[in-house]
């Protein structure tokens, strides 16, 4: 049976299932293992890791432990306690519309990404006027429908990932800001600092950025430097905010000064640090990589939420949830009406999005392919779905998004 413990549950003869590190975005690429001696768990502890998914088939048991599924419904149930205090929604354009438009954001915005990464290596300043000017228009975008401009960013090929993430984080930002109702030049402000948060990994050298399998101590050491550089590179500029500069050499600091590169803790680190951290972490998780698929929406809010205790500060955390909404785009789920279906679109109410039904629960039977409104017809979500019970790639659901746009891994 899976479980989860807390750091100071662990004790050697358990067998650790999942180390639950995904806030560590850029390594911590560890395997299951059982846990043989004291030393191992202070050297767990010293990641900064504060709890784990152990399995008591493969070792010992903690009898107190709530199990996986405990886990997993609780969280669902604080998720939706946080969406039923606030389910307003802003939403203006459907997503199909505004995708059409993000396209050409998206074009825009990966090459002043390049030409920025460009001169860099050129030895040239980072120059922000382009980065400004299609800030505005991101800013557009989110603002008109916020999923549109993100989910063209999932489609990634192997060596963009750090360009889309840079495009996918600025957005998540933008919409971020957008809910949280943060003055517009600070909302520039902060998705300038989002854009570039990982410039300086344009200085890290290719065999490690891109490296399939876990990176030595001295190569993560390296990795980890990408921060500083970031931040170098955006002191380069002549007009970058001092806010954005603060994003590029914080954003892997954690509210529990489990960080780096300063070990800053709770509001010692910039409030702008503090967004793109979350927005970072949802990013890094929902995306696929080299070494692993992406986790769907719905995955990685519950991972985030579980993670507010200790690395993120919680407020902010919350707000974010609220703004990605607890049922994103993709999410399956089942209705009041017993009709089951996945997440296509919003409305007013986040409680009662768009879903494509594609069976009736109360009949036991598939339904032809039919977009249902919640909030004009009354009906609501009550629970997530498992989506892997269903062949949602064979039911075509996404058919009428462009190309590539994969919601389902
Ligand atoms: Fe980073
Ligand atoms: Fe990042």
């Amino acid at each position: 049976m899976i479980k989860k413990i807390k750091i100071d549950q662990l004790k050697p003869g358990v067998f650790i299932h999942d180390f639950d590190s995904g806030w560590h975005t850029e390594n911590l690429f560890i395997n299951q293992t059982l846990v043989k001696n004291t030393r191992t768990i202070e050297i767990i502890s010293s990641w900064g890791i504060k709890e784990v998914f152990i399995d008591t088939d493969k070792g010992l048991d903690i009898d107190e432990a709530k199990t996986g599924r405990e886990v997993q419904l609780e969280t669902d149930e604080n998720l939706r306690k946080l969406a039923e205090a606030d389910p307003s929604s802003s939403y203006y354009v459907p997503l199909k519309e505004e995708v059409a438009l993000a396209e050409d954001i998206k074009k825009e915005a990966t090459s002043v990404i390049q030409r920025a990464a460009q001169n860099i290596q050129e030895g040239k300043p980072l120059e922000t006027e382009d980065a400004f000017l299609l800030i505005e228009k991101m800013q557009e975008s989110v603002t008109r429908n916020k999923d549109a401009l993100i989910l063209l960013t999932r489609i990634r090929q192997k060596d963009e990932y750090t360009l889309m993430h840079s495009i996918s984080v600025g957005s998540l930002v933008l919409s971020f800001c957008n809910y949280a109702k943060i003055p517009h030049d600070r909302t520039l402000n902060f998705a300038v600092g989002a854009l570039f948060h990982d410039i300086g990994k344009t200085l890290i050298p290719l065999s490690i950025l891109n490296k399939p399998g876990k990176l030595t101590d001295l190569e993560f050491e390296e990795m980890k430097r990408h921060a500083e550089y970031s931040a170098e590179v955006m002191k380069s500029a002549e007009k970058i905010p001092h806010e954005a500069f603060d994003m590029g050499l914080h954003h892997h600091e954690r509210y529990d000064g489990s960080g780096y590169p300063h070990g800053l803790k709770g509001d010692e680190i910039g409030f702008g640090s503090q967004i793109a951290a979350i927005c970072d972490v949802y990013d890094a998780i929902t995306s696929n990589r080299c070494y692993r698929d992406g986790m769907d929406s719905i995955l990685a809010l519950r991972k985030l939420y579980e993670w507010s205790s200790y690395h993120f500060n919680k407020d902010l955390t919350y707000q974010f949830i609220r703004c990605v909404g607890v049922y994103p785009i993709g999410t399956c789920v089942r209705l009041e009406s017993g009709l089951i279906g996945v997440v296509v679109g919003s409305t007013d109410n986040v409680l009662q999005p768009i879903v494509r039904v594609f069976y009736d629960n109360k009949k036991q039977d598939s339904v032809t392919l039919y977009d249902r409104d919640l909030f004009k017809i009354g009906d609501k979500v009550t629970s997530y779905e498992d989506a892997g019970k269903w062949d949602l790639k064979k039911l075509k659901i996404f058919e009428d998004l462009p190309a590539g746009i994969s919601l389902f891994s």
